[in-house]
């Protein structure tokens, strides 16, 4: 994937900001704002083209300033005050950039256009503070919801399954940076246009409407603003399928398509982070939600006093990689958002060290760093052993990686807020055995024999026991035991630490250090072998601290993690395994390029499990993911993630290899 890069702006002496690395303008010097209303609000025919819309999805290419963005938000506010639009509708806005520029230099670029000061103050809060390669979904004011997708759209376009009422096409005059418009992008947004979806650019050159009318664009010339003659409007008027599914690029066992219906009701089975989290995302969307849970929230995996939360530390972009960052960054906006007041109690943002214990992990950390994932150091950054000894509070065993976008969470009490902040109905001890599908509505039979029904959605989020349930043979679950030690004293440490083992600072007056793995290990009593391993571990980093700790009292917490085979999470929506057998049989032989069909879900039935060893970033995640792909909603990951998680996965591997 080409990287993304910090935008380089200049101001020129006209007040014009310009790029250096294009020599062009980011807007118009006859009026940013009227270039912005002439050529893409009114090129798309909007905002008249909102009214009486649910749902309204505008794609862009070049967020830059996010000018277009503000003055789209601005319209669509009106057209509500109008009446034009329900206040319950959603606008989705989508914008793909190369060039990030930072909170501030958007503040600075949008400065002038004090019209516009209420929606350029909350894009400055609410505008990613570390700008991360790929998807970067923010859950925004008012019903808007903005994804911003950071890194090249040509890289970028085919990841993102949404269908656009309308395009921007932005970015910097085709004869300066022609390696923007090309027909793989021309081509993809006709893929991802809805039917009867526009079109607009301020260019009028031959090739972008050859090219745009080529992906199905009926494209026409119309006066070009100020003093340009001449600019480009169209409709997508294509009558072949213009689905993503015509794309090679697809996987098309990986459905990911929205429910048939509208749902209003759902039930989620278990009420760990997973459960908490899907129940959270589907209340916000507008769903009665009801959690059933076995015995209490958050007591089975989610029952750790804290755990660490922190972005995957790897060199090269992964699927794991790229949904554990995400995660990361949900959760921290999460938390900033919903759970600042109580900040030091419910999470600490205290950062993480990471002493590189040998000269490998020092050359690894280095290249993580020159990796550059995010557009900012203040993500995490080299220490040396004197500067950590006093960041960290002790004496460390070498310099390493400190990563400051990371630290402790409270699982349990995360758990709570979520319930409590939703308006999700929480049903304790109560055991899910059997979950029923009668015609397009699911019922739960309860131990007892109670039957609750009516839902429309199921999600299941109750971890290993969701191998209880028939459907899910396919899924790859085991359970991996954990044990950590809660010592009975607090400590001088400032942020977390992790090694051989993690400790935690003082909450509540204890500290935390884990832990064990022990894959396929059932049994749940403590051992004191297991606090000699995560003990060892922590004098491993922190010397100091251990020899501190010698003699201090501890408890020992097992618990269970629950893993799939491949460091992934299942989340998304289970396969009809008998469709799949039959669909894809010849898989195993090969071919490649044969038209398959769509692959058949179980209409309604989520899943939202296997969340290892990082639950409380990946099963917030999980949660939001399903939220969006029950309301149909630009997803918060890319594709190739999406597919990675999905629940279909081992099945289509097994096809592959004939196993099936
Ligand atoms: C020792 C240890 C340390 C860890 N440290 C970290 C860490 O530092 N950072 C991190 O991110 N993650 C950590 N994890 C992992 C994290 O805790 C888990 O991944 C996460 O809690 C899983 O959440 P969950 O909601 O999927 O499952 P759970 O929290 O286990 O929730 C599942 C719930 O479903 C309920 N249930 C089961 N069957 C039914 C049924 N039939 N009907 C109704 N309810 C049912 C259960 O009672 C349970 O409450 C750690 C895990 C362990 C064990
Ligand atoms: C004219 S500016 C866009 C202005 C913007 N729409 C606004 O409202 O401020 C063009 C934008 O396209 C971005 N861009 C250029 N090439 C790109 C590419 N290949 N992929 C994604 N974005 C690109 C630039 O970084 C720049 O921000």
């Amino acid at each position: 994937m080409t990287d993304m890069e910090k935008a380089q702006l200049v101001w020129g002496d006209d007040g014009v900001l310009r790029s250096a690395v294009f020599d062009d303008v980011y807007f118009s010097i006859e009026g940013g704002m009227d270039e912005t209303d002439y050529v893409f609000l009114k090129g798309n025919d909007l905002p008249g083209r909102f009214a009486g819309r649910d749902r309204f999805v505008i794609a862009e290419t070049g967020f830059g300033t996010g000018l277009n963005f503000v003055m789209t938000w601005r319209a669509w506010q009106k057209a509500q005050e109008r009446g034009e639009v329900s206040r319950n509708a959603v606008l989705e806005y989508i914008s793909f950039e190369k060039y990030p520029m930072s909170g501030v230099e958007i503040q600075e670029a949008l400065d002038g256009f004090g019209d516009l000061s209420r929606e350029v103050e909350l894009l400055g809060l609410d505008y990613p503070t570390a700008p991360m390669r790929g998807v970067n979904k923010i859950d925004w004011h008012d019903r808007i919801m903005l994804t911003l997708v950071f890194g090249d759209v040509n890289d970028w376009i085919g990841e993102m399954p949404f269908k656009a009422d309308a395009w921007y096409l932005d970015g910097f005059s085709p004869n300066k940076n022609e390696g923007m418009w090309t027909e793989r992008v021309f081509e993809w947004m006709g893929r991802l246009t809805a039917n009867g979806g526009t079109i607009s650019t301020f260019t009028a050159a031959g090739f972008v409407r050859r090219g745009l009318m080529a992906a199905g664009f009926t494209m026409k010339k119309v006066k070009g603003f100020g003093k340009k003659r001449e600019m480009l409007a169209g409709e997508f008027s294509s009558n072949i399928e213009n689905g993503v599914n015509k794309s090679r690029e697809r996987n098309p066992w990986f459905s990911i398509g929205r429910a048939k219906k509208e749902a209003m009701r759902a039930l989620v089975v278990g009420g760990g982070i997973a459960g908490c989290a899907a129940a959270w995302s589907l209340s916000k969307r507008g769903l009665e939600v009801d959690v059933i849970e076995r015995d209490t929230v958050a007591s089975g995996g989610s029952s750790n006093l804290a755990g660490l939360y922190q972005p995957h530390l790897s060199v090269a972009w992964s699927e794991q990689a790229a949904w554990v960052n995400s995660a990361n960054d949900y959760v921290e906006r999460w938390l900033v958002k919903h759970g600042e007041k109580f900040n030091d109690k419910l999470f600490h943002r205290c950062g993480v060290f990471h002493p590189a214990l040998t000269e490998r992990e020092e050359k690894r950390f280095k290249s993580i760093l020159k990796a550059r994932h995010w557009l900012n150091d203040t993500v995490m950054h080299w220490m040396s052993k004197e500067k950590a000894a006093e960041m960290v509070g002790y004496d460390c065993a070498c310099g390493g990686l400190m990563v400051e976008m990371g630290g402790w969470v409270r699982p349990g009490m995360l758990c709570k807020l979520l319930l409590n902040t939703s308006k999700a109905h929480v049903l304790e001890g109560k055991n899910v055995l059997r979950l029923i599908k009668e015609k397009d509505k699911w019922s739960a039979e309860l131990a007892g024999g109670e039957v609750m029904g009516g839902y429309d959605v199921v999600v299941v989020a109750n971890a290993i026991d969701a191998r209880q349930f028939d459907w899910a043979a396919c899924l790859p679950l085991r359970v991996v035991r954990g044990q950590l030690s809660v010592m009975n004293a607090g400590s001088e440490l400032k942020c977390a630490v992790s090694g051989g083992s993690y400790i935690l600072p003082g909450i509540e007056g204890k500290t935390v250090v884990g832990a064990t793995f022990g894959p396929d290990d059932w049994e749940d009593d403590v051992r004191e072998d297991d606090h000699t391993k995560v003990m060892t571990g922590m004098r491993e980093v922190l010397p100091k601290l251990a020899e501190a700790m010698q003699g201090v009292e501890w408890e020992g917490k097992v618990g269970f993690r629950c893993v799939g085979e491949d460091r992934l999470p299942m989340v998304g929506r289970m396969p009809e395994v008998e469709f799949y057998k039959n669909a894809y049989d010849d898989l195993k032989d090969g071919k490649a390029w044969k038209n398959y069909p769509e692959g058949q879900m179980i209409e309604g039935l989520y899943v939202s499990v296997g969340h290892g060893s990082r639950g409380l970033v990946s099963g917030m995640l999980g949660g939001e993911l399903i939220g969006a792909m029950v309301k149909g909603e630009a997803l918060p990951v890319g594709r190739r993630v999406v597919e990675a998680v999905h629940p279909a996965r081992f099945l289509v591997r097994k096809l592959k290899r004939g196993e099936t």
